[in-house]
């Protein structure tokens, strides 16, 4: 029974979870998102995972766009698993709905909490912090698998409070669409040595290396992977991020992240 997970990963939170469930589940392919949206073929998959960063309380505009073309079976089983850095937000929701729409089910959605990677509001957590999460990241990726081995459905791990909903509906409601621009926010200081590796892992090609300083597009995810990996930490966004600790998975590497693209 072939199986696939789909990923989008910025800092390699949602990259590791894939490959832990992945070896968990078993006989399973691991494919970028970035590549399935090149894809207009009926994937041959009947047990589908989503895995990807919660943002402003709901999807990546990446993820909602692959979520309205992925062209899978229509018996498939479907879950999704977010990665979050503290609050779910409504992604499984608005996935479901999505889906939903296109005749597909998403039979269960499940949230693993990681180091959060939104530098313009805070930076690294404590090394040993993120150590702990990992361990239960651990636990946690065997608990999926065993609920997805065993076709469970209904599980909608999102908190259903009010406050929730209300941040969703300020931030993604009212924020997504100012995203795609954001990249006029980023900037580069005096210890930029050109190198391009920005411009290499914007999972989205949003990032022209000109002669001299890289250059911001107008079709930024905000997923962070330029100024969290950028080897220098010469990139920063607005004046919130000088001096702030850099993230990025530990176990990940640039090259992992840039495979999104290859
Ligand atoms: C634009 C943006 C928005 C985010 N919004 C949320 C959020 O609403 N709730 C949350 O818990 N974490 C939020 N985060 C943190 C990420 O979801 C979290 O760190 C995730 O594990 C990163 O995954 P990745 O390493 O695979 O890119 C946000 C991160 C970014 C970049
Ligand atoms: S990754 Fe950093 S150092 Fe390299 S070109 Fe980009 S901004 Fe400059
Ligand atoms: S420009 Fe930076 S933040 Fe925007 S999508 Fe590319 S890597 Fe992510």
């Amino acid at each position: 029974m072939p199986r696939a997970i789909y990923y989008f990963s910025a800092t390699g939170n949602s990259l590791s979870v894939a490959r832990h469930l992945a070896q968990k589940i078993g006989d399973t392919t691991i494919i970028a998102v970035t590549k399935a949206l090149k894809d207009t073929r009926e994937q041959p998959f009947d047990t589908v995972g989503i895995v990807y960063p919660v943002y402003m309380f709901g999807l990546p505009q990446i993820i909602e766009k692959f979520l309205k073309n992925i062209n899978l079976r229509p018996n498939a089983y479907i879950f999704s698993v977010v990665t979050l850095g503290g609050l779910p937000g409504r992604a499984h929701t608005l996935a479901k709905n999505i889906l939903q729409k296109r005749g597909l089910k998403l039979a269960a959605g499940f949230s693993v909490l990681m180091p959060g990677n939104y530098a313009p509001l805070y930076e690294a957590i404590p090394e040993e912090k993120q150590q702990g999460m990992f361990r239960e990241e651990t636990k946690k990726i065997e608990a999926i698998a065993e609920a997805v081995l065993a076709g469970k459905r209904g599980i909608m791990e999102e908190k259903p409070l009010i406050i929730n909903y209300l941040l969703y509906r300020i931030l993604y409601k009212g924020g997504m669409s100012l995203v795609p621009s954001s990249g006029k926010h980023f900037w580069v200081n005096q210890a930029c040595s050109k190198c391009g590796l920005c411009a290499k892992i914007c999972p989205v090609e949003n990032i022209q290396m000109g002669k001299d300083n890289p250059k911001w597009l107008d079709h930024c995810q905000q997923c962070m992977a330029c100024l969290q990996w950028c080897p220098t930490e010469s990139i920063q966004y607005k004046k919130k991020t000088p001096g702030r600790k850099r993230y990025h998975h530990p176990q990940i590497s640039a090259q992992d992240i840039l495979q999104q693209r290859e």
